[in-house]
């Protein structure tokens, strides 16, 4: 059971800070609570600090000149510095929450230092693709401004995932509903008449919302 003042405190004071991003923003943030939760039933964790680490793992990407790479660093600092936490969880606590935030990215070279990191690092990866579409085609669009058609947005997102072998990755926790996921994915992925359909959905979308703009002007990422 999560301690109420302290997702209230999250809800109402952190989850607005991501407005200002859209592929790394609450869509992303949900998703990886709820997939945190999924991998944290396999262990003896304390699950306020898990929604915790979940909510605060991207918040780096924030932080004005800062390096990319380093926003998971950028992103255990906020945690830690956050006094309002110390309401909720210890010192010894809130250290383990920032390492875990620090060791959050899939290219980190070395395994979490602890089971938290490890959790969240799974959580953060896109096992489905329509969370992909709806992620990747947005950053397509803002960073590929030479790019007009849906067919060149999607091979080069296409394209991305597939020479970075980013549609097969290893998992650290081995988390059963995750690999099931997984290789969903894979085959859906592989399938590329299937991808481009739902990305094209998602394109749809876009366009009927009046989207693309904001991603060029508003969105940060
Ligand atoms: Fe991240
Ligand atoms: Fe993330």
């Amino acid at each position: 059971m999560l301690d109420k003042d302290l997702v209230s405190y999250i809800e109402h004071f952190i989850f607005p800070k991501y407005d200002s991003l859209y592929a790394h923003g609450l869509l992303h943030i949900k998703y990886v609570i709820n997939h945190s939760f999924i991998i944290a039933r396999d262990y003896d964790v304390n699950l306020n600090m898990v929604y915790c680490i979940a909510c605060y793992h991207d918040l780096g990407l924030l932080s004005v000149d800062m390096n990319r790479e380093d926003h998971a660093v950028e992103s255990g600092k906020i945690l830690a510095n956050d006094y309002h936490l110390k309401k909720f969880f210890d010192a010894k606590q809130i250290e383990i929450m920032r390492q875990a935030v620090e060791d959050h990215s899939g290219s980190l070279n070395r395994r979490p230092r602890n089971i938290y990191g490890e959790i969240v690092s799974d959580a953060d990866r896109d096992v489905d693709i329509y969370t992909l579409a709806k992620r990747q085609l947005p950053t397509s669009i803002k960073y590929y401004p030479e790019l007009v058609t849906f067919e060149e947005h999607f091979e080069r997102c296409y394209q991305y995932i597939l020479n970075r072998n980013k549609y097969k990755f290893n998992l650290w926790t081995k988390n059963l509903d995750i690999l099931k996921m997984m290789d969903r994915f894979r085959c859906d992925f592989l399938d590329k008449d299937f991808a481009r359909e739902v990305y094209k959905d998602e394109w749809n979308y876009i366009e009927k919302e009046g989207l693309k703009e904001k991603f060029i002007s508003f969105y940060e990422d």
